[in-house]
């Protein structure tokens, strides 16, 4: 709901339980009066009254600078007086920089418009309606539009910004966030995913001092030691008490997440494209569309604010029809073989998939080109090798099809290696900074896609190669940051948009593959869970989440990754043992049990595995499938964390309806004389009695009470523990 009260000069915007207002100060600064738990339908007006606020200008014209530098802006800039974090940099032809925003006016449409060329959180009229504000800074002739999306199912309100040059010389834009918010003064955190390739997405929670703290990107992707998004709360908060924030970025480049308390307390918080490495051109006429931001709050814990994006992005971010639906269990070859393959050695691992009930087959990385035997060549050569495929792709996806089994295969579409036919054709379709040998990394460079020739031809190859193989899936693959940004196709002053064409390019090639196939099941992948964020959503509904599936080491990872996307967009696989990377031993059921929690598959050589745990997959694959419904549907709560207690993690999946749940308990580590356990279940009904293994507990026990849970005496014991209502 959106309601302007243009008498009292407020706009308020309510989901079902929080209310977000805006207010018109001194008849002309836009500013941020309120964001919380729901306020009543009384008139707001007294958010207006600050006793410490700086006076306005027009009452007193000598204090303009103490104003502009303390008046909680919606949307900061630069250059005349507010010294704070911008989210608004503008240089004019004439090289100055400065930029003071007017409110002209404010709409209100029904529905959501979509965001040119990005991805965006969709809904129809009944679910959202958009607030558009108009604000202008005359002496530059730039209008900035600020978009707000709120939802009425979930607590979500979303922002962007659009920025129209309507002047007559061009201006550079050197930083153009999707939102600032200032926020009262207090004690917060910032909770941010920090990690390294193998060990992505690990939670840290720092206080907010004096002063910036940030978490970014400037590598083209966000990267395995970020993500975009932050959290915000109040110092006592946890899972399930306290007040926070939540700010999530549609986005997969570049991002700069900084939290700034003020001199005087208060709190500047800004999120969008990062502003180094990013300057854009913008020509009398043009326009340029920042990401959407996703703000959510909750006044009841960390859990709800997660619950809460889950639902966002499974109801109103992922496009994919899989999104509810049941996904194939696949087998991935990669850890089975890496480059060592052909045709005969996957239809033997087909076979046995067959037989053990697996769904599909996935070819990853070197089946292309003329000697892609290592990672060091053919990137760019998407024709099938023909030593290892000798009657062509599309013969060996009959072969599978005819198997009953689906076809996956896998790409990296963004780089081409030195060694490559497509390089030595076109030397210039990489980013290169001129008189510079361009950075090698994993021996490859990265296709300039801001050249549309470049981009026109990859997207042919990979479109040509679906028509002709009739693929069911696709892993896009991204094993490098950007470097060398510099591109043959642009001119100078156009340099500086290189790493967010690259972004909007990949968006562009993804939305056409799947405008002609609706159909194909999309996984997008970099380097394990380099890319994993609300942008690459919007094309695919699931995202392979990291190169460690070490049980003990992935559980950690998991639970980073669902403090925002839900568990059913995260590819999760049963690997070897003992596992590559860690050398760890576990337990082939313990590894399932551990993927289930996720897109479930597998990534070992089945046609290797023992029998006896050849033996248990079917059962695995059942049980998978029991519980995917709930995976895609449900509530997820956080029980207990190995990273904070250093032993015991468990997570539940409840039913929306509380009718039923289950619970992923993982032992790590055997403790010694090991004291009572019990996990806290929540979202049941407290009326109903469940069965939970055997014996029949009332809800509100299960809740209050808790789940006593038997202890075993070795390491890395999974168990799932369903919960199913019972009649009374
Ligand atoms: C990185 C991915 O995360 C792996 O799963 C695999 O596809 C390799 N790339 C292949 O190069």
């Amino acid at each position: 709901m959106i309601a302007i009260d243009r008498e009292h000069q407020l706009i308020r915007l309510d989901t079902p339980h929080t209310t977000y207002v805006l207010g018109l100060l001194d008849g002309k600064y836009l500013t941020h009066l309120y964001y919380g738990a729901k306020l009543g339908a009384g008139d707001l007006s007294a958010l207006f009254f600050d006793p410490d606020a700086a006076p306005v200008p027009s009452a007193c014209p000598r204090e303009k600078a103490g104003f502009l530098d303390a008046a909680p802006f919606e949307y900061g800039t630069s250059g005349i007086g507010d010294f704070r974090e911008p989210a608004l940099v503008v240089r004019s032809a004439d090289g100055q920089e400065g930029c003071e925003l007017f409110y002209q006016s404010a709409r209100v449409i029904p529905g959501k418009p979509k965001l040119v060329g990005l991805p965006a959180s969709f809904g129809d009229q009944s679910e959202v309606s958009t607030l558009e504000v108009d604000l202008v800074d005359p002496v530059l002739d730039l209008a900035v539009t600020l978009q707000y999306s709120v939802f009425d199912d979930v607590d979500v309100i979303t922002r962007s910004a659009r920025i129209t040059n309507q002047g007559k010389a061009p201006v550079e834009l050197l930083r153009c966030l999707s939102f600032s918010l200032d926020l009262p003064a207090g004690d917060y955190d910032m909770i941010t995913l920090q990690g390294a390739w193998a060990r992505e997405h690990e939670i840290e929670r720092r206080p907010v001092g004096f002063g910036g703290m940030e978490a970014g990107s400037i590598r083209g992707i966000p990267g395995h030691d970020a993500n975009p998004f932050f959290f915000l709360a109040d110092r006592g908060t946890n899972e399930r008490q306290g007040s926070v924030c939540g700010f999530v970025l549609v986005y997969s480049g570049n991002f700069l997440a900084k939290v700034q308390r003020t001199q005087f307390g208060s709190i500047r918080a800004v999120l969008g494209i990062h502003p180094a490495r990013f300057t854009w051109h913008l020509a009398p006429g043009e326009t340029f569309q920042a990401p959407e931001a996703l703000l959510s709050w909750s006044g009841t814990g960390i859990g709800t604010l997660s619950r809460t994006y889950h639902d966002l992005i499974r109801r109103h971010l992922i496009r994919s029809k899989y999104v509810f639906e049941k996904r194939p269990v696949l087998v991935n070859n990669w850890e089975a073989t890496y480059f060592d393959f052909d045709e005969e050695k996957l239809l033997a691992i087909a076979a046995a998939a067959k037989k053990a009930g697996i769904e599909m087959l996935v070819t990853d990385d070197g089946w292309f080109g003329t000697h892609r035997d290592t990672d060091s060549g053919c990137l760019g050569d998407w024709l099938a090798n023909q030593k290892k495929f000798p009657e062509g792709f599309p013969a060996f996806v009959e072969k599978l099809h005819k198997m009953g089994l689906l076809a996956g295969l896998w790409f990296e579409p963004e780089s081409i290696s030195k060694a490559s036919e497509l390089y030595e054709k076109y030397p210039d379709w990489c980013l290169k900074i001129s008189g510079r040998t361009p950075t090698l990394c994993r021996d490859q460079w990265i296709a300039d896609l801001s050249n549309p020739a470049c981009e026109a031809y990859l997207t042919g190859a990979i479109l040509d190669l679906v028509r002709r193989s009739k693929i069911d899936y696709i892993k896009w693959d991204m094993n490098r940051p950007l470097a060398d940004l510099g591109s043959a196709a642009l001119p100078p002053e156009r340099q500086g948009e290189i790493a967010h064409r690259h972004v909007l390019a990949v968006y562009r090639m993804q939305e056409r593959l799947l405008a002609e196939f609706p159909d194909l099941l999309l996984e997008n992948c970099a380097g394990g869970g380099s890319r994993f964020d609300a942008g690459m959503l919007y094309y695919s509904p699931q995202i392979w989440c990291s190169d460690d599936m070490d049980p003990a080491e992935r559980l950690k990872i998991q639970e980073g990754t669902e403090l925002v996307y839900p568990v059913s967009t995260m590819g999760a696989h049963v690997g070897a043992s003992p596992y590559g990377i860690t050398s760890r031993v576990s337990d082939f059921d313990t590894r399932a049990k551990c993927a289930m929690m996720g897109t479930f598959g597998y990534e070992l050589d089945l046609t290797k595995l023992s029998e006896e745990d050849f033996s248990k997959i079917p059962a695995q694959v059942a049980t998978y499938r029991k519980l995917q419904e709930l995976e895609e549907t449900g509530d997820y709560y956080r029980i207990a964390s190995y990273r904070e207690n250093g032993w015991l993690d468990a997570v539940e999946i409840a039913a929306k309806d509380g009718k039923e749940a289950f619970v992923l308990a993982v032992q790590v580590l055997t403790q010694p004389n090991e004291k009572s356990t019990r996990l806290y279940l929540q979202g049941l009904r407290p009326n109903a009695r469940y069965e939970v293994e055997g014996r029949i507990f009332p809800g509100d026990i299960l809740m209050q009470a808790g789940y006593p849970l038997a202890h075993k005496i070795h390491d890395l014991d999974a168990r799932i523990i369903r919960i199913r209502e019972v009649e009374a």
